[in-house]
């Protein structure tokens, strides 16, 4: 975003290739720049030789900034929200990203009690868990009731938006050397040992909620809506990622957790695995959620002598998606 006053220090060159490259009108600022961009690329105030591409750029204006003027809101308690940038469509929500927050709106209000479980949880990650980790999830702004035009009343959750990072889902599947995975199965374990020294189980660690920062190995869990010890919901388009005990009794706890990011970081590193590291994924995914590790901290503590004794010491490896 541009300020009000740098606007008229551009040159026409520069306003056009600015209004040419924008997506939406913020990116050209506050609405009330709108006259200032006018004023640069207006077709009558240029010359013949310019005419053509003034008349382009400022078709172009005045179509951003209408459709800005027309997009949808939401009014949350904190402010106002603008639903004019669709992220993503999640498995219940639509989310919307307005500066940087993200807006997750669900599709239908039979949705809302899993809603109400995302921010329940976040909320409780915050109180109860160590401040040192919260990097791990995305900080809930607020979470409120909007009712539509045919009063259905939503539960609505407005949260931080990672902007930089991407999906496990995006990053894919291909063979790659486990000392590339290893960082995130280790940022996978903290965020873990976190949430549930905090009495908090995930419930549905699944590609598309894990985030990861590709160069500065980030890495943010998100969806909290399947939280708890009886998960209200299943995803279904990856039931086979699941364990028997979610499965079958609608049961999820630590080792729920940890069975299925070790699933996760198995997919992700593919054939490529020497034996001791498949020996200790083994170990995390018994069917009896008993004879799993519980402890995802200690589990850390053995993952590191693993890949010590694999690998020798830590070292900074760039990950290209
Ligand atoms: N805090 C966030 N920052 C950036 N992207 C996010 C964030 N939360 C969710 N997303 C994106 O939106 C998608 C759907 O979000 P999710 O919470 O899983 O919705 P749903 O509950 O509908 O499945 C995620 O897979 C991810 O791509
Ligand atoms: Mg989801």
């Amino acid at each position: 975003m541009i300020s009000t006053a740098r606007i008229e220090t551009l040159s026409f060159d520069e306003a056009v290739a600015r209004i040419s490259a924008a997506r939406d009108f913020r990116e050209l600022g506050e609405k009330r720049a709108f006259k200032k961009w006018a004023k640069l690329v207006h077709p009558d105030t240029v010359g013949v030789a310019r005419q053509a591409t003034a008349t382009d750029a400022f078709a172009k204006l005045a179509h951003l900034y209408k459709r800005a003027e027309r997009a949808p809101v939401l009014h949350g308690r904190r402010r106002t929200y603008r639903m004019d940038h669709l992220q993503a469509s999640g498995d219940l929500a639509e989310l919307y990203v307005d500066g940087s927050v993200l807006i997750k709106v669900p599709r239908s209000a039979v949705d809302n009690d899993l809603m109400e479980t995302e921010a329940a949880t976040l909320r409780r990650l915050w109180s109860e868990g160590d401040p040192k980790f919260r990097a791990y999830a995305p900080r809930l702004i607020e979470s409120f009731i909007c009712e539509d035009g045919q009063r259905h009343r939503r539960r609505v959750n407005v949260m931080e938006y990672q902007a930089e990072m991407i999906t496990l889902a995006e990053v894919g599947l291909k063979e790659r050397d486990p000392r590339d995975v290893a960082w995130m199965w280790r940022r996978l374990l903290t965020a873990l040992g976190w949430a549930h020294r905090a009495g908090v189980t995930h419930g549905a660690i699944l590609p598309e909620h894990v985030l990861i920062h590709p160069e500065q190995h980030g890495l943010v869990l998100v969806d909290w809506c399947y939280a708890g010890h009886r998960p209200a919901a299943i995803v279904k388009a990856r039931l086979s990622d699941y364990p028997p005990e979610v499965l079958n009794d609608r049961l999820a706890g630590p080792a729920t957790d940890i069975y299925m990011a070790t699933g996760l970081m198995t997919r992700l590193i593919g054939p490529r695995m020497p034996a001791p590291l498949r020996r200790f994924a083994a170990g995390c995914m018994y069917d009896a959620p008993r004879m799993r590790p519980q402890d995802a901290w200690a589990l850390l503590g053995e993952f590191d002598e693993l890949i010590h004794r694999l690998y020798g010491p830590r070292k900074f490896r760039p990950f290209v998606p």
